[in-house]
Order: C-alpha cells, then sequence, then structure tokens
C-alpha cells in the first residue's frame, strides 16, 4: 500500500518491503491531535485514508490552518529530519488510518535505500512552493481574493463539474485565510448571489473559474 505514496515511490519491491515492515498502522479517530506544535516528535506519518488539518495555534484559541492533507500525503517530515520540535499541530478531520514511521526506522530505510531521501526532498519542495503561493496571497490580496483562491485551490473537476468537495465549515475557511467567519459567510453569499458559487451542505460548486478578487 505504501506505493501510493510519492516518498515512497521509485523504490524497488525489496526497498519497499523493507519500510512497509517497519511501520506501524495507527487508526485514529475523527478530531483527533495527531502532533502537537511545540513538542518533540519523533515520527513520521503517512496517510493512507481520511484527511487531516495542519495548523497553528494561539493561547486564546485562534489557529490559521497551514494546509489540509489527504491520502498519499505524509506529515511530521520535518521535526525527523532537523530534530527540531514541531514546526506545527496536526488533528484528523475525519477518521484516518496512518503508516508511522519512527525515527531510527526512517535511518535504517536511509541507509538502506537511498533512494527514500529523494522522495522527501521532494515533499519539501512541494510544501515550500506551496507556502510560497500562500505567503503571496496573505501578502497581495484582500479577504475576498483570499477566500476566493482558496476556493479554486481547494477545487478539483469532477463529473464536469468544478467542486469543493470536501465538508468545510465557514469557520474552517476562515482559518485559512485568516479572517472572521462572519466575513467569510458575507463573501460565500455574495459569490452565490452573483451566481458564481452554489453552496450546499457538503459542497461548493464553482461555476466559473475566474472568481472576482473584490466586492
Ligand atoms: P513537523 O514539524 O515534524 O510536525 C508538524 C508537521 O506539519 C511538519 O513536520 C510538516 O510535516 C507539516 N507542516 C508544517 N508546515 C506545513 C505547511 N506549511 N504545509 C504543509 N504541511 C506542513
Amino acid at each position: 500500500m505504501l506505493k501510493n505514496i510519492p516518498l515512497f515511490q521509485g523504490l524497488s519491491d525489496d526497498d519497499l518491503k523493507l519500510v512497509t515492515d517497519m511501520t506501524i498502522e495507527k487508526q485514529v479517530p475523527k478530531n483527533s491531535v495527531v502532533i502537537t506544535e511545540g513538542e518533540v516528535g519523533d515520527s513520521l506519518y503517512a496517510i493512507m485514508s481520511g484527511r487531516v488539518k495542519v495548523f497553528i495555534g494561539d493561547e486564546e484559541g485562534r489557529e490559521i490552518i497551514l494546509k489540509m492533507l489527504g491520502p498519499g500525503d505524509v506529515f511530521g517530515e520535518m521535526s525527523l529530519i532537523d530534530r527540531q520540535p514541531r514546526s506545527a499541530s496536526v488533528s484528523t478531520l475525519e477518521p484516518c488510518v496512518f503508516k508511522v514511521l519512527s525515527h531510527s526506522s526512517f535511518e535504517i530505510c536511509l541507509d538502506r535505500a537511498p533512494r527514500i531521501a529523494i522522495g522527501v526532498m521532494n515533499a519539501l519542495a512541494k510544501r515550500l512552493r506551496d507556502a510560497d503561493r500562500k505567503i503571496t496571497t496573505l501578502a497581495l490580496m484582500d479577504v475576498y481574493g483570499r477566500v476566493a483562491h482558496t476556493l479554486l485551490e481547494l477545487a478539483v473537476h469532477s463529473n464536469g463539474k468544478l467542486l469543493v468537495g470536501q465538508k468545510l465549515s465557514q469557520q474552517d475557511i476562515a482559518n485559512m485565510v485568516g479572517a472572521s467567519r462572519e466575513m467569510v459567510n458575507r463573501i460565500l453569499k455574495d459569490l452565490s448571489e452573483r451566481g458564481y458559487i452554489t453552496v450546499e451542505s457538503k459542497s461548493i460548486t464553482i461555476h466559473n473559474e475566474r472568481l472576482p478578487v473584490s466586492l
């Protein structure tokens, strides 16, 4: 099953077996904290099923969602590499199944299958690209543009429709764009009234990819 995780693609069947034998499967219920920002961590998680959010919170309970991750993605690799405390928290949005690799197992795997290092570098490069895009959006766009941009980023083509299929609360969107839930509510309402999107209980359909970036 690890074959479906990009980090491990390119490994021979023998190497894959080696890594698989060193991972432990973990089933985690919905809304559970898997990683806490600032803690010492020494495991890498590969998501086999389910979705998680990566976020940073403050003492007042506010949070900024850095990214939502799903099957095939990995997290927890940063502390594994630099031995620094966890850079962010991760919690489950759905029941999840993870394959967990400890630091010592990871080092053995790296020795025996150095191609894993290329997978790690690719994953880190992708993270940096995503983070660059997010910084640009936060710095250059107002809230309306940030909401529109985030919807487009989350949307996938499905049966001829452009759909944000994952169930997202307005608070989730607000936490992704650094705005209040009320502001997100107003923007979604405006986009609906202008015919750009249809909001349903479990999805948002985007009718026009050229979403406006201001009122
Ligand atoms: P680590 O620092 O070990 O623990 C938290 C994890 O969240 C981190 O490793 C990454 O795997 C993940 N993470 C941190 N920042 C981001 C980001 N901007 N986008 C996606 N994942 C991230």
